[in-house]
């Protein structure tokens, strides 16, 4: 199999094709445009081998897609680029528009101009993956989940630049009978997350000695997913999904950020203690506009039509992850040092 992945510089996409490459015989072109969040250093792994390659390439760019897709010839794509931050979003709204919307649109158009010459033995693997998230369902309250039928009431810059792609990528599906697949899946973490996310932000400003900064009440639930995890349910959705259908795909570990916070301050405390617990860092601060309350995903249809679920309990995968950091400054510092600092984003009301 050849596949191409879009974003696989990035956080899940680089653990996708870590796990591509150390788990199937698969070919994996990576077409990434390197933004801030996207990261060689990622695939440091793996990109030695042989079935590995990387093009810098915006999904924007139609000449440059096009050519892509007719030298390499993919079987499949897994599309996972886009601005992935809620914070910047709403500090820089259009670049969430140009790459969400309009780079998945290009590459649908793209997608469907070379699926559309292939003998049809070709047709029958082809398909177009969509990675997209929880968030498009919106916010829930204390109770209830987020299904595959729930209705789209995506909130932030983010989520509506999601929603719409995911939109799109049905159009094709349904319009042109391109082999679409889509899946929603809820926060994920784990080693190589860029430090603007919760959970390497308060590692790292822990170690830094820094305030752990908490919006709001600290009460907000998300329902966290070990990246891992989340790249095998992919690849079981890309090879036994059934095209047109989208799968939700969840931890099943739904907590506080309050509640992550002190965990992560828990962990540190153990393994790298100081005179006072790293706790006594944590900070309210003013709340994210618009702030989702809370995420829970039900994943049950893909358990029971794939057979997937999450294998990493919260508690194990947090530790591994912390232990991921404190063992690989080589990957962080730089991020640190360089590209961002830990400085709040997204306060809004420019
Ligand atoms: P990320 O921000 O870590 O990585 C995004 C990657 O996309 C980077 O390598 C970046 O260089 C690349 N990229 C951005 N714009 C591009 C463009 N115009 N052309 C080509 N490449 C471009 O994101 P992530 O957290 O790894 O998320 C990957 C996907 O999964 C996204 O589509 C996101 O919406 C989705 N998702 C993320 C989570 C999560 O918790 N992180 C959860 C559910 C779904
Ligand atoms: O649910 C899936 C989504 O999860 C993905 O689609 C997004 O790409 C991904 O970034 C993530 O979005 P969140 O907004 O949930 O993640 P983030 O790590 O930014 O924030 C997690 C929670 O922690 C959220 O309620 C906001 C809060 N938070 C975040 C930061 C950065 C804080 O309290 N303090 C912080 O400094």
């Amino acid at each position: 199999m050849k596949v191409i992945v879009t974003g696989g510089a990035g956080f899940i996409g680089s653990a996708l094709i870590r796990y591509l490459i150390k788990n199937t015989d698969c070919t994996v072109l990576n077409l990434d445009k390197l933004t801030y969040a996207g990261n060689t250093d990622n695939l440091k792994e793996i990109d030695d081998s042989p079935r590995y390659q990387f093009v810098q390439c915006d999904i924007c760019d139609e000449v440059k897609v096009r050519e892509i897709f007719s030298t390499f010839e993919p079987d499949t794509i897994m599309h996972l680029a886009a601005e992935s931050h809620v914070d910047r979003s709403i500090d820089a709204p259009l670049e969430f528009v140009r790459t969400n919307v309009l780079g998945t649109a290009n590459l649908l158009h793209c997608a469907l101009n070379y699926y559309q010459q292939l003998p049809e033995e070709k047709k029958a693997i082809f398909r177009f993956q969509h990675i997209s998230t929880d968030e498009v369902y919106g916010s829930l309250g204390k109770e209830g989940f987020f299904k595959e039928t729930t209705p789209y009431d995506p909130k932030s810059p983010y989520s509506a630049s999601k929603a719409s792609s995911d939109h799109m990528v049905r159009a094709w599906g349904h319009t042109f009978k391109l082999p679409v697949l889509l899946s929603n899946c809820s926060n994920n973490y784990g080693p190589y997350h860029f430090p603007e996310k919760l959970i390497p932000l308060i590692i790292l400003n822990a170690l830094d000695g820094k305030p752990l900064p908490i919006y709001g009440k600290g009460d907000n639930v998300r329902d966290w997913l070990f990246v891992e995890d989340h790249a095998r349910a992919l690849w079981q959705i890309n090879r036994n999904g059934k095209p047109g259908e989208t799968y939700n795909i969840g931890g099943n570990s739904e907590r506080t950020n309050l509640e992550v916070v002190e965990s992560c301050c828990k962990i540190l405390d153990e393994l790298v203690p100081k005179a006072e617990s790293y706790s006594k860092q944590i900070t309210f601060v003013a709340d994210r506009p618009g702030h989702d309350q809370r995420y829970a995903i039900d994943a049950s249809k893909l358990k029971r039509e794939l057979n997937w679920e999450p294998l990493t309990r919260f508690e194990d995968g947090l530790r591994a992850t912390v232990k991921w950091y404190l063992d690989n400054d080589w990957w962080w510092r730089p991020i640190r040092e360089k590209n961002y600092a830990g400085e709040r984003l997204g306060k809004g009301g420019k």
